[in-house]
């Protein structure tokens, strides 16, 4: 049968699965982008669909927020579903003031805070990666599809509030383009446990300027972010 958080049959979910951390997110897109989709999981709320976009088999999944929820989900949907690429959709806040709202950002690294992380490794630090192959494959898509993508590290956190005012100022002088709460354990664990993963966000706030998104605009970018996105399928 599935697995603890997952109910699908296995068989049920395709090799390439899209991780939002909204579960909502995850349903508004099967109903929009996709053709014949079906929800697999209902457990705890975290829905997943699986469907065809532009003829080719593509799940999709939230992932919940933060790394401990986002570990679950990887772990499962690897060990249980033989899921082989993961590729988060979601948003961060920048922390380069250079860095406007709504640009497409294409994760090469994650550096982060997270005990999920640093407990594997007696103390010493991964750096945690994308997958190369897709890497490329999303930024050959923003090409052809004429969707800006900025390449760069980001910094996955397990605090989203803080009161420190300087948190950013050493990460932002060693080039972090912006923070965001799942990335790092995504390709942390997808490399262990032999699957390939990206991160692929969409500046949703700027956290040095203060800018925000408007509505219209976070569609806009959201839309451009999925369209680049379903390309790897
Ligand atoms: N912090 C953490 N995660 C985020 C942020 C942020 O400021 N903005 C969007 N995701």
């Amino acid at each position: 049968m599935g697995s603890i958080h997952i109910e699908a049959k296995v068989g049920d979910i395709a090799e390439t699965i899209l991780l939002p951390g909204d579960p909502l997110r995850a349903k508004h897109v099967a109903d929009t982008f996709l053709e014949d989709a079906f929800c697999y999981n209902k457990v705890r709320g975290m829905l997943g669909f699986t469907g065809y976009y532009n003829g080719k088999r593509i799940s999709i999944q939230g992932s919940g927020m933060g790394m401990g929820s986002t570990a679950i989900y990887v772990n499962e949907l690897v060990s249980t579903y033989n899921v082989k690429n993961l590729v988060r959709v979601g948003t961060c806040g920048a922390i380069q003031t250079d860095l406007q709202v709504g640009q497409v950002i294409l994760a090469m690294s994650a550096s982060g805070d997270s005990g999920a992380n640093t407990a594997h490794f007696n103390g010493m630090h991964y750096a945690a990666t994308a997958d190369f192959s897709l890497l490329q494959k999303a930024y050959e898509a923003g090409k052809r599809l004429g969707i800006d993508t900025l390449q760069g590290s980001i910094f996955s956190t397990d605090t989203f509030y803080d009161s420190n005012p300087h948190r950013w100022d050493i990460w932002e002088e060693h080039g972090i383009l912006g923070v965001e709460m799942e990335s790092q354990i995504l390709f942390t664990l997808a490399k262990r446990l032999g699957a390939k993963a990206l991160s692929v966000l969409t500046v949703s706030d700027n956290i040095r300027t203060g800018e925000a998104a408007s509505s219209k605009d976070r569609e806009q970018s959201f839309m451009d972010m999925m369209k680049i996105a379903f390309e790897l399928a």
